[in-house]
């Protein structure tokens, strides 16, 4: 018998869920030394009782930094971070930031794949320059990418 697939939840990240998320995060190689103290604007994917995804934005002014996106391996491959990106690219959209912005070692083709553009660091804005990611987290060789959420008529 096929066994059905497991259903997923995806939620706005609480509190309780920082362990958790530290651990993914960490098991990915990504920063956690700079994880936002609310997780305010962050989204969680949920199977059963357990946290297999994550994603957040830290907003800068009127542009946002898209960050701490992660789904455990063995969840990989299912979609899982393609709806992350969408919750939280909506999220920056109602919360009014024309744009995102991201630094990423290891998954410039995702989001190239996804619309995002790369920029040369050193013309990245400066409130993404002013991020711990940007100046010490993340290595020189992190490539900034940017994703415009204004439609073509408004930027
Ligand atoms: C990157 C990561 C989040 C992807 O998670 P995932 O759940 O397997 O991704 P999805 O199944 O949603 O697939 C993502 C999309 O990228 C596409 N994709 C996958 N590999 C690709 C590649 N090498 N080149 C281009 N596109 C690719 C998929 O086809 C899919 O396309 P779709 O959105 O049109 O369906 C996951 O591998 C991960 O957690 N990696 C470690 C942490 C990390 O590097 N995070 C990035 C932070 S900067």
């Amino acid at each position: 018998m096929v066994e059905p697939p497991e259903e997923i939840d995806y939620l706005p990240a609480t509190a309780a869920l920082r362990p958790a998320i530290v651990d993914l995060l960490r098991s990915c190689a990504l920063p956690v030394e700079d994880l936002p103290v609310t997780l305010e604007h962050f989204v969680v994917a949920i199977a059963g009782q357990r946290l297999v995804g994550s994603a957040g934005l830290e907003l800068l002014g009127d542009i946002a930094l898209f960050r701490s996106l992660a789904v455990a391996p063995s969840w990989r491959g299912r979609g899982l971070a393609r709806r992350l990106f969408e919750e939280t690219r909506s999220r920056a959209r109602a919360l009014g930031a024309r744009s995102l912005y991201l630094l990423t070692t290891s998954a410039q083709d995702v989001f190239a794949h996804w619309g995002f553009v790369t920029v040369p660091r050193e013309g990245a804005p400066p409130a993404v320059q002013g991020t711990l990611q940007y100046r010490t987290l993340c290595p020189g060789s992190a490539v900034v990418m940017c994703l415009d959420l204004l439609p073509p008529a408004r930027r």
